[in-house]
């Protein structure tokens, strides 16, 4: 609507769509119908979740502070919500997409999110974060590329591509979630999937026939930012293209100094750009590679994901054995010390024009400090539950952010300990009280025998530390106080621990979980509340006009408005946009 008045003024005041046209806060429409669809990517037919029919979901694209607008319609038989994953949602943790922040969106409902992605660039994914949805898929790219008057730190590539890896079971998230329920692990994967497409039979023994692979085409000598994502639920990836340098250049918003992998383990949620040049003869073509880190090679041998690098002038297929990966399974010293190579380049400007580096993160003090510590799952009244410093999650009825809102009692606990507790596991709903303007140290102590990656929602903070054994306090002499990574997500080492370091300037309610999909199932995720006391509306949005209610609140909840929607069709709003597009196009032109 706000589009819609702002047309019929622009036509008469040029001046103001200029400068619409020049700012970056447009508005950009997506429609997204989520529903099931069938596809056998190895072989066996199942359910799988798509958007607008495509499995995997379309990549968004769009630029710093456009203003995001996601009509979701959930054909699912199961409720939803779309977790932007990365995306900051600064003074919005109301469009989150998570249990702790907005009530499920019921199935045959729709719901359209709005969010500007106000001072971010980088690569980020989006995905389903309910019932264990992500294990069917629902998940997509999402770009936010820089404004035309910020320089990017490299030559603008030839082209973009986004690379979904991840691992993947046969069985869909209905039965993996009752496998979980029943208190049993879910084994090993069927396979890695690229793209939604199963492994290039690359041997026949491995691989069995009439596997649909995904194929990248690529022009020789051109150089293209290849953004890959592991959208997977469990396994780490090692990634590399046969014969080809990986030059990493950003990592979840952050540009890094670039440097030249032959292959780079990504862990489960974690995003990286590479900017790779064909540089090779194409005297055939050349495999793709997603292999899992830190298993036995031979068990493992099936669960390998291969696409295809097509070189237009390309002279044949590719053949002979994949390039090898890192040949380390009970030696994780490589893995990690190349996590600590990815450094910050402190001089290339971020979203805004200055530096990444003036915000001097290493001279800011500490002024709360938590420990958080995992194990392996364990069972708590009965039931086989992941835990955080003892505590295993249970997701409150009421979303926190509207129980705060409409004070509701007693909806949560903010009482999440500083350091892990010692005594029985317990259930709660216990958050972390975060102080506004505060800079937070966390420290990830990974006590589980798996690998994990952490995010955390509404922020990128910087990865100072990481190291075998048990944090103390003298390990903060080994912080890099100078050029650690700004990101989202952090894999921790089992038997070692990751420090991080985050400066608490957006209120509002923000998800902290493993990225383990089980560990994160069976609860091992908090909050961190972030409250300004100053009462005040320029530090948060108010509640959207559109806000469910569910729990202590369903009360408020009106049945779903058909006649609104059905008055202004997706296709009548895409319209107005196409104008208002073609009015700036033309403005651009004539000026
Ligand atoms: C998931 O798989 C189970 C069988 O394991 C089947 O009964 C169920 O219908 C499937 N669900 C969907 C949404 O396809
Ligand atoms: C549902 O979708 C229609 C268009 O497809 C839209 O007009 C309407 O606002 C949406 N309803 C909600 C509650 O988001
Ligand atoms: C994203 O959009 C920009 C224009 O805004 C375009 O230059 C770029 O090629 C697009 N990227 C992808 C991957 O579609
Ligand atoms: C295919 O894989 C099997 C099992 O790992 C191996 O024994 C065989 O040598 C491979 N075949 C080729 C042609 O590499
Ligand atoms: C990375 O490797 C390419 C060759 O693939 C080379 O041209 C380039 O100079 C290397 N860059 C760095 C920063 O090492
Ligand atoms: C192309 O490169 C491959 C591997 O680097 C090499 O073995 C081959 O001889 C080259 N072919 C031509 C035609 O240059
Ligand atoms: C890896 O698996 C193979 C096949 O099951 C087994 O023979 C071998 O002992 C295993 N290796 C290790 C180091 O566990
Ligand atoms: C860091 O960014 C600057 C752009 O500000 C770029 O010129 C430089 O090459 C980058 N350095 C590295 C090591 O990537
Ligand atoms: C940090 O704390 C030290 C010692 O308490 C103090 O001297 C210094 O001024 C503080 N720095 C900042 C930036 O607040
Ligand atoms: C949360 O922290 C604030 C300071 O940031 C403090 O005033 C408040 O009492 C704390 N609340 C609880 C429940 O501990
Ligand atoms: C977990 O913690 C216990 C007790 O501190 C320690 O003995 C054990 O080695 C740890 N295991 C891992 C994988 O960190
Ligand atoms: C903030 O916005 C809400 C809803 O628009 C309004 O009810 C409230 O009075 C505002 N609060 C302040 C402090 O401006």
């Amino acid at each position: 609507m706000a589009l819609c008045r702002g047309l019929s003024l622009l036509a008469i005041h040029i001046a103001l769509l200029a400068s619409l046209c020049s700012a970056a806060d447009l508005f950009v429409y997506f429609d997204f119908e989520v529903s099931y669809i069938t596809a056998s990517p190895l072989g066996v037919p199942q359910q799988v979740i798509a958007i607008n029919g495509k499995f995997p979901g379309p990549t968004i694209n769009v630029t710093t502070n456009n203003n995001v607008v996601v009509n979701v319609r959930n054909k699912l038989d199961e409720s939803l919500l779309i977790h932007w994953s990365g995306i900051q949602q600064r003074r919005s943790s109301w469009q989150d997409g998570l249990l702790g922040t907005n009530c499920p969106i019921p199935p045959k409902w729709n719901w359209t999110y709005q969010f500007q992605v106000k001072d971010q660039v980088g690569s980020f994914f989006y995905f389903p974060s309910l019932h264990f949805q992500r294990a069917s898929g629902g998940f997509g790219g999402f770009i936010i590329n820089n404004r035309a008057i910020i320089p990017i730190p490299f030559d603008t590539p030839d082209g973009d591509i986004t690379i979904l890896i991840g691992d993947w079971y046969t069985r869909n998230h209905t039965a993996l979630r009752k496998t979980l329920d029943a208190g049993k692990g879910l084994g090993m994967p069927d396979g890695v999937l690229i793209n939604g497409k199963g492994p290039y039979q690359y041997n026949t023994t491995l691989v069995p026939d009439g596997i649909d692979y995904e194929t990248i085409e690529v022009h020789p000598g051109k150089t293209y930012r290849i953004r890959v994502h592991n959208v997977g639920i469990s396994t780490s990836l090692n990634f590399r293209i046969q014969n080809h340098n990986l030059l990493l250049a950003e990592t979840e918003g952050s540009y890094t100094v670039q440097q030249n992998y032959t292959s780079l383990d990504i862990h489960v949620g974690q995003s990286y750009s590479f900017l790779v040049t064909m540089d090779q003869n194409a005297s055939t073509d050349y495999y793709i590679v997603a292999s899992a880190r830190f298993v036995n090679e031979s068990q493992w041998k099936r669960v390998t994901g291969v696409a295809i690098l097509h070189y237009t002038n390309s002279k044949g297929k590719a053949r002979g054995p994949l390039p090898e990966g890192p040949n380390d399974e009970f030696d994780k010293t490589f893995s990690m010390n190349q996590a600590r190579s990815i450094r910050w380049n402190v001089s290339a400007s971020g979203a805004r024009p200055n530096p990444q580096g003036s915000f001097r993160y290493g001279s800011i003090n500490v002024t709360e400090v938590y420990v958080l510590r995992n194990k392996p799952p364990e069972m708590i009244d009965g039931k086989r539950r992941a835990t955080l410093s003892g505590i295993s999650f249970v997701n409150p009825s009421t979303p926190i952010r509207l129980a705060d809102w409409f004070k509701v009692k007693g909806a949560y606990k903010l009482d999440f300990p500083t350091k892990p507790v010692t005594g029985p596991p317990r259930m709660e709903t216990s958050v972390i009280n975060g102080t506004y303007r505060g800079f937070m140290e966390v420290i990830l102590q990974n006590n589980d025998t798996k690998m994990h990656a952490y995010h955390m929602s509404g922020y990128a903070f910087f990865v100072v530390g990481m190291d075998y054994g048990e944090w103390t306090d003298n390990s903060r002499g080994t912080y890099n106080k100078w050029d650690g990574i700004a990101r989202t997500t952090t894999q921790v080492y089992p038997g070692a621990w990751t420090a991080i370091l985050v400066s608490l300037d957006n209120v509002g309610i923000w998800n902290l979980r493993t990225e383990n999909l089980d560990s994160w199932y069976l609860g091992q995720e908090t909050y961190v509340r972030v409250v300004n006391p100053e009462a005040t509306n320029k530090t948060e949005f108010p509640i959207p006009d559109n806000a469910l209610f569910c729990g202590a609140l369903s009360h408020l909840q009106k049945p779903e408005d058909i006649s609104a929607a059905t008055a202004i069709t997706g296709d009548r709003l895409k319209m107005f946009f196409t104008l208002l597009m073609t009015m700036c196009a033309m403005l651009v032109l004539f000026h």
